[in-house]
């Protein structure tokens, strides 16, 4: 099978298959250089990452393959301001699973990383291939990034978004239905409006814009790689698969959620974090479940749950963890990286050449 497209030659790869940028530890160099390293681009999620953090595991994947890998950064708006009153609210609608967990740890703010400074460390590493989530960069920024021959994937969850990154110089998009797991990147429509399956989406954004497109949602196998092509998409990006490899730095009980639960058990909340997202339903969610809508907006809610997903961690007590997760659970498997890349390989043979017998 013939393999190379203009995306794969634009990026260098041998094969269309992107590993998502997974913010919060589970993108290790391991799992990263190990994508780039069987032919598919790796992709650091970075959008919690401190620039020496990053600059640190950029450092650590070079050392461990000498092929393209990418860095998933986050475009944040103006952080929210609330007052003591809210803040005070919001840890106490908090409270009870506090005490549930036993813990009585204040729930502290914080601040997001920045991305200029990031963007920083990227340019200074030669990181060739950068994702953005959640926007656009600006106009200068992506000037700037060009000049210095920097491939740019932006990330559209509506065809108006798609055509937005187009315009704005963006080298290829990111298209994701609402089956994919985790923080979509809706950005310019409502978050209801950006609820578009992956099969519905893809061929209309492929439709309206010039660039690449790049299929994520849902996407676990051979089968789903040949669909997303055949619907006009030059590439996949799969997050929860590769979230169970064995290289994947997920907690082990988010991974065991994701290879035994089922597709009906995902549900999208606000409540870890104040902006939507897909992942397993637990206590944390069946306790937040009336609060969905009052709980203060992203990263402000992000930071009140921090130690308690935290704590969660520590006990082994995944009922209080953000399981994120697509769609595709039943899909996933638990193998090295080189045996998930060839199996893809053999399923998408398979499938293409059975496709009308
Ligand atoms: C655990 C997890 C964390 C994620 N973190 C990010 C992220 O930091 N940046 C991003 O652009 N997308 C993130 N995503 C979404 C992926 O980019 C991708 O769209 C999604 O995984 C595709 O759906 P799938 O999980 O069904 O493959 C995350 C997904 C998961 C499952």
């Amino acid at each position: 099978m013939l393999y190379a497209n203009t995306l794969t030659k634009m990026l260098g790869i041998e094969y269309p298959i992107i590993q998502a940028g997974m913010a919060g530890g589970v993108t290790t160099a391991a799992l990263v250089s190990e994508v780039s390293n069987a032919g598919g681009l790796g992709m650091i999620g970075a959008g919690y990452m401190k620039p020496e953090q990053l600059r640190e595991l950029i450092q650590e994947t070079k050392k461990r393959t000498d092929k393209p890998f990418a860095v998933n950064l986050f475009i944040n708006e103006e952080e929210p301001i609330l007052t003591n009153e809210e803040v005070n609210e919001a840890r106490r609608i908090l409270k009870p699973i506090q005490q549930e967990l036993d813990t009585a740890e204040e729930l502290v703010l914080g601040h997001l990383p920045k991305m200029e400074e990031q963007i920083e460390v990227l340019l200074k590493e030669k990181v060739e291939i950068m994702s953005f989530t959640f926007g656009i960069p600006n106009e200068q920024t992506i000037h700037r990034l060009k000049h210095q021959d920097v491939l740019l994937i932006g990330t559209a969850t509506t065809v108006d978004e798609a055509i937005l990154n187009d315009k704005a110089g963006m080298d290829a998009v990111v298209v994701q239905g609402f089956e994919a797991g985790g923080h979509r990147g809706t950005f310019e429509q409502s978050f209801d409006e950006g609820m578009i399956g992956t099969m519905a989406l893809v061929p209309q954004v492929v439709d309206h814009v010039h660039i690449p497109v790049i299929a994520a949602g849902g996407i676990m196998d051979g089968r789903g790689i040949v669909a997303s092509m055949a619907l006009g998409a030059r590439g996949v990006q799969m997050g929860s698969a590769f979230l169970t490899c064995q290289e994947s730095g997920g907690n082990p009980l988010h991974k065991k959620a994701t290879l035994e639960r089922k597709e009906t058990e995902t549900i999208i909340t606000r409540s870890f974090s104040g902006k939507p997202a897909r992942g397993f339903q637990n206590r944390f969610t069946e306790m937040m479940k009336d609060h969905e809508t009052n709980v203060p907006e992203y990263p402000v809610q992000n930071y009140l749950t921090n130690s308690i997903r935290q704590r969660a961690k520590e006990a082994g007590n995944a009922e209080f963890m953000s399981l994120w997760s697509g769609q595709g659970t039943r899909l996933s498997e638990n193998l090295t990286v080189a045996n998930f890349m060839k199996k893809l390989l053999t399923e998408v043979n398979e499938t293409a050449s059975n496709l009308f017998r």
